[in-house]
Formats: structure tokens, C-alpha cells, sequence
């Protein structure tokens, strides 16, 4: 996936049940052509296949588990995402916390199908943390600014910074962004100056009444 970039979490809203699932993805895809952007759509996970099959945009699962293929039932497993043609998986998200060993396992199977991680933590001591299991991507997302309005890099932008540090210091290689309360283009201006590689979106997105328009208007700041 390219950087900078704009990551959109459908999460579970009723807003992108059904069709909507890929009409959404297809609002983003359709932006990130006309403006020459990254674009990244996590569908609700019924939906990963048919969004998956449907746009040339990048996507990712909203969650995968370490699960070998077989018989485990319920689990999402790394092979099967990789087989829908989608690019990586988000893990650890505030919504569907996993245990750090479970990290340690799920992040090295994923980079063996060829899935890219998305590792979210709530914290820079936590980024600090996960940055030594060498994930693609942290993102930083206070947990009580989910869904706030409010941006994190309005709000605590020293913890964007912190967390761009705190990365570097232990894997340059990984590229931090940030999520939580975006819904301005100056909310994601401002995160890419703190040295955010892009950010995630979902309510700012999903609730808003014109998605393409929403959409353009988050991704400009990221035309170089
Ligand atoms: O994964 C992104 C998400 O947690 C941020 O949610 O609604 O604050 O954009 P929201």
C-alpha cells in the first residue's frame, strides 16, 4: 500500500449493510482515481469477498486470526483473506483487542501469505511495544476519541508524535498513522505534519450523507 493514505473502517454500521458494503468502496475507489491517491477500504467481514472482487483499490479484513486452515470454526484465517484478493488485515483494534501473544503469532503469519498488518494501539508506550514484533503499519488510535468529532491530532497530537518516535526508534520500517475523531481535511493536514504516514477513518465517513463528497474532501490533503 502506497503512502500516504486514507483508510477507511467500515466497521460493523448499519449504514454499510448489504449493497452498501461496496458502494462505499466504490465512492472511494472512484476518489483515489480522480485525485492519484491511496485509498483503503476494511468492509464489514461478510463483505470482504464481494468488495474485495469489485475494486482495484486496496482492502483489508477488520480482522484475521493465527488459526491454521482447518477445522476452526468461526476464525477468520490468513489464507482464506488471501485467497479473496484483499491486501492485509487490520488486528488489534480497540472494537476486537487481541493478547500480545496472539500479535506475535498472527503479525509473521500474515507477512507469510503475503498480507499486509495494520497493528492498532492505544498508547505510544503500547506503539513502542508492537513496533519489536515489525509490523507494515501501527496505527494509533486513543481508544475515547473513537467516534468522538474530535482528532487526535487536535486533541493529543503529542501522542502522534510520540508514537512516530517511538517507532522509529525501535523499527524504522514501520510506518506509523493515526485514527480516531477524523472528520476534517485539516484533522488529516494536520496528522500527516505530525509525521503520520495517513490516517484512519470510519464514522466521519460512514455517517456522512454524501460519501464520495466526504471522501474527496479527507483525501486531498494527501495529493503531494
Ligand atoms: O479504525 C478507525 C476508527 O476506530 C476511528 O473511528 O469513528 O473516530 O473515525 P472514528
Amino acid at each position: 500500500m502506497r503512502t500516504p493514505l486514507l483508510i477507511i473502517n467500515e466497521k460493523n454500521y448499519l449504514e454499510v449493510s448489504g449493497d452498501n458494503a461496496l458502494n462505499l468502496a466504490k465512492a472511494a475507489e472512484s476518489v483515489a482515481t480522480n485525485l492519484g491517491v491511496e485509498i483503503v477500504v476494511a468492509p464489514p467481514i461478510p463483505f470482504l469477498g464481494i468488495v474485495a472482487e469489485n475494486v482495484s483499490i486496496p482492502v483489508l479484513s477488520q480482522h484475521t486470526d493465527s488459526f491454521k486452515p482447518g477445522s476452526v470454526t468461526g476464525s477468520i484465517i490468513p489464507e482464506l483473506v488471501k485467497s479473496l484478493n484483499v491486501s492485509g488485515s487490520i488486528i488489534n483494534h480497540s472494537e476486537k483487542r487481541v493478547q500480545f501473544d496472539e500479535l506475535n503469532q498472527i503479525i509473521p503469519r500474515l507477512r507469510d501469505v503475503g498480507l499486509i498488518s495494520v497493528i492498532c494501539a492505544g498508547t505510544s508506550e503500547e506503539v513502542s511495544r508492537i513496533a519489536t514484533l515489525q509490523p507494515d503499519f501501527i496505527a494509533i488510535e486513543p481508544p475515547e476519541l473513537i467516534g468522538s468529532g474530535i482528532a487526535v491530532s487536535k486533541a493529543k497530537p503529542e501522542v502522534v508524535s510520540n508514537s512516530v518516535k517511538a517507532a522509529q526508534r525501535v523499527n524504522s520500517k514501520v510506518k506509523v498513522i493515526c485514527g480516531a475523531g477524523v472528520v476534517e481535511p485539516k484533522d488529516v493536514a494536520a496528522s500527516l505534519k505530525l509525521g503520520a504516514f495517513g490516517v484512519l477513518v470510519a464514522s466521519g465517513i460512514v455517517k456522512a450523507s454524501n460519501w464520495k463528497k466526504k471522501i474527496s474532501e479527507l483525501a486531498k490533503p494527501l495529493v503531494i
